[in-house]
């Protein structure tokens, strides 16, 4: 039952079809109910639907013209050679190089990303199969939370972890106020392969560290004006002692900082971290994953990292998506008890006390 709702609902998690994934449930809404074996049985008709209905709104979606082809001159066929969970940067840069190429959808513009996606000599179908909009309305979502943040916090300064191709300081760049800096964090070959495109300057840091290194990056972050930490795609590929660590950490540096972030479901990052691991297709198998939390569970398991905290999910925003499942029916579903821990991620938000001080 599982492999089927995986194999069209959306996301490196979020949407419905294809891969898997993400967080559909208003927090005021998220239930509290544990899903139980014995409810197998009621799972069945709504379970049905869902799939009937995914699969309807995979084929819609899997007809969205593809991505542009290179029309550089100097820069087509760059080689970035990029394995492991570097790699997967192409994954999200694919499908978000998709939905910026879609003309109807008018809400997420990023030629930087279109051209990024058509000047690499990878063959992203092969790895990652047909893409999908789990990943441009990802991080439309999170363009959101960072123009609130500037909105309020006009000195602010963003720190985005594990950026790799993402474009979004080109994407934001007319709003953001003069000044303020961002400070981009990933693994050098990661931060290589995004070197050959974008390049740092005085208001763009980059640091070539895990994140987990914090020495490496922590000093760079001003400690007189508000921070807003970003991580797409990061915490599921971390271990869970090395995550709680890091928020703790943060949390004691960086006192009423705000953090945003994607995290899988258990049943997701139990898959993947299985024997057969999750195949995308034919050729490849994601990385493991080993961070998950169940939904019902997150929101817990977050607030006894960091006494305090406020934890919040933020909901997913369906109507983004073109198709009549996730428009209509997703909505009803997730909000089943029994659906809301198979929806394969969400998105969280944590903000840190004013002052703690751990170990
Ligand atoms: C799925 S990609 C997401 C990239 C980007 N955030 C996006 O949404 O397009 C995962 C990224 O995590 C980075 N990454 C993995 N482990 C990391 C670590 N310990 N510290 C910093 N970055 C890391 C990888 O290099 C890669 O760029």
């Amino acid at each position: 039952m599982l492999l089927l709702i995986k194999v069209r609902l959306c996301y490196d998690c979020y949407c419905i079809p294809k891969q898997t994934t993400d967080s559909f449930l208003p927090p005021k809404l998220s239930p509290t109910l544990p899903v139980h074996r014995n409810n197998n049985r009621s799972m069945i008709v709504p379970l049905f639907f869902l799939v009937v209905l995914a699969t309807i709104s995979y084929n819609a979606m899997a007809s969205a013209p593809p991505p542009e082809k290179c029309k550089s001159t100097e820069h087509c066929d760059v080689d970035i050679n990029l394995s492991s969970v570097p790699e997967t940067t192409l994954w999200t840069l694919q499908n978000r190089a998709l939905v910026a190429s879609d003309s109807s959808k008018d809400w997420f513009q990023d030629d930087k990303a279109v051209e990024i996606h058509s000047s690499i000599k990878y063959d992203y179908e092969a790895s990652f199969g047909k893409p999908d909009d789990s990943h441009g309305i990802r991080s439309w979502l999170f363009d959101q939370h960072i123009l609130d943040f500037w909105r309020d916090n006009p000195d602010g300064t963003v720190v985005n972890f594990a950026e790799g191709l993402e474009t979004q300081r080109f994407r934001l760049e007319e709003s953001r106020p003069l000044g303020t800096l961002w400070i981009s964090v990933d693994l050098p070959s990661a931060m290589k392969a995004r070197e050959h495109f974008i390049l740092p300057n005085a208001e763009n840091l980059h640091v070539a560290a895990s994140v987990l290194d914090t020495d490496e990056w922590m000093h760079l972050v001003p400690r007189d004006k508000p921070v807003f930490f970003t991580a797409q795609g990061l915490f599921m590929y971390l271990n869970e002692k090395d995550l709680r660590g890091l928020f703790q950490k943060i949390s004691n540096e960086f006192p009423s900082s705000t953090i945003l972030f994607d995290s899988l479901s258990k049943w997701l990052s139990d898959k993947t971290t299985s024997p057969e691991g999750w195949k995308l297709t034919d050729t490849y198998t994601t990385p493991p994953m080993p961070f998950g939390v169940n939904k019902d569970k997150a929101q817990g398991v977050f607030q006894s990292w960091v006494s305090n905290a406020k934890v919040e999910e933020v909901p997913w925003p369906l109507e983004k998506d073109n198709s009549f499942f996730m428009r209509n029916v997703a909505p009803l579903l997730i909000r089943l008890p029994m659906i809301q821990n198979l929806v394969p991620a969400m998105v969280m938000k944590v903000k840190f006390p004013p002052s703690t001080k751990y170990g």
